[in-house]
């Protein structure tokens, strides 16, 4: 059993990936941490709860509220038509008696990370504000974690918000720089393998029939807000009836390594040039100029396997 800490930007595949961590007999949520992104970290928080309890999970995992802002102060957030005006394609949860913890999400995640000292895998899957804060606050984070798993960045293929850049990297290109460079055990999945593997309208049409009775609502759910992400898929990418697999990827992956293929690599990233902003850089020259520690980045999945694994806890 991993025992997991998720920060998310709560929008459409952030809450796959979190009702997947949820449903999974293999992880154990310990808290949710959120961040403006897909929707402000106030209303991110407020679908965690209300996910929480459409999971029927049977346990309630903490939630707090985090970065409103970047560390440079800046707030872009994600237009409407990708995750709808409330960050879970408009659909309408019944509320959660759960109140989030009144407290600074960065401390949530020291607090965690001391209390499970060597245990806790984090996955974030929006900006990496919250944890870029926790590491400022103390140094030691690194050392105190099993290891983190992140979704964000591209190396060889296109960005999504720039010809450069991904989103969640470029929501907070300094956060992303300091974490990614501040040694922790970490595990990069990016646009490279996320934009190769699919949810598709048969995988639900599948998951549906075969669906376990505690899992009903949460599968009525994902269908209905795939509406508007396949939607999006569709407008942008010329994709009909599918979507990447972007952030409910980096939390099996987190689970299970073994889906992926990882190159180990010194990246830093552009935090100080415009129309770079967000961009992963990366030094495999035998000589490097970069001398802080290295990161897996996941350069190929086993997107069939990883599809299938997705679905199966649901039925
Ligand atoms: O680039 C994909 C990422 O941006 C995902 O985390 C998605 O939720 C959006 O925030
Ligand atoms: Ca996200």
């Amino acid at each position: 059993m991993r025992r997991i800490l998720i920060d998310a930007d709560t929008g459409i595949d952030d809450s796959i990936a979190i009702l997947y961590a949820l449903a999974s007999p293999n992880l154990r949520v310990e808290g949710i941490t959120t961040c403006f992104g897909n929707s402000g970290a106030a209303q991110s928080a407020d679908n965690c709860l209300r996910l929480i309890r459409l999971s029927r999970c049977g346990y309630e995992a903490p939630v707090v509220a985090g970065a409103e802002c970047a560390l440079d102060g800046g707030r872009g957030q994600a237009p409407a038509h990708i995750h709808g005006e409330n960050g879970i394609g408009n659909v309408i949860l019944p509320e959660s008696r759960q109140r989030p913890l009144d407290m600074d999400a960065a401390d949530f995640i020291l607090q965690k990370a001391q209390e499970l000292e060597g245990e806790l895998t984090v996955v974030t899957t929006g900006r990496l504000t919250n944890l870029a804060r926790a590491l400022q606050k103390d140094p030691r984070l690194p050392r105190r974690l099993r290891r983190v798993v992140c979704m964000g960045g591209c190396l060889g293929v296109p960005g999504n918000i720039s010809p450069a850049a991904e989103a969640n990297l470029h929501g907070d290109p300094l956060a992303a720089d300091l974490v990614l460079r501040g040694g922790f055990p970490l595990i990069l999945v990016g646009l490279d393998v996320t934009t190769r593997t699919f949810i598709t309208e048969k995988n639900l049409l599948e998951t549906e029939a075969h669906c376990a009775e505690r899992s009903r609502e949460a599968v009525a759910y994902m269908r209905e807000a795939l509406r508007l992400y396949f939607e999006f898929h569709r407008r942008t990418e010329g994709m009909a009836g599918r979507c990447f697999v972007h952030d409910p990827l980096a939390m099996l992956i987190a689970e299970d390594p073994s889906l992926g293929e990882y190159k180990m690599l010194r990246v830093r990233v552009e935090h100080e040039a415009p129309a770079f902003r967000g961009m992963l850089l990366t030094d495999g020259r035998f000589q490097s100029g970069m001398d802080h520690d290295e990161i897996s980045v996941c350069v190929r999945v086993d997107s069939d396997r990883a599809v299938r694994r997705l679905f199966s806890v649901f039925q």
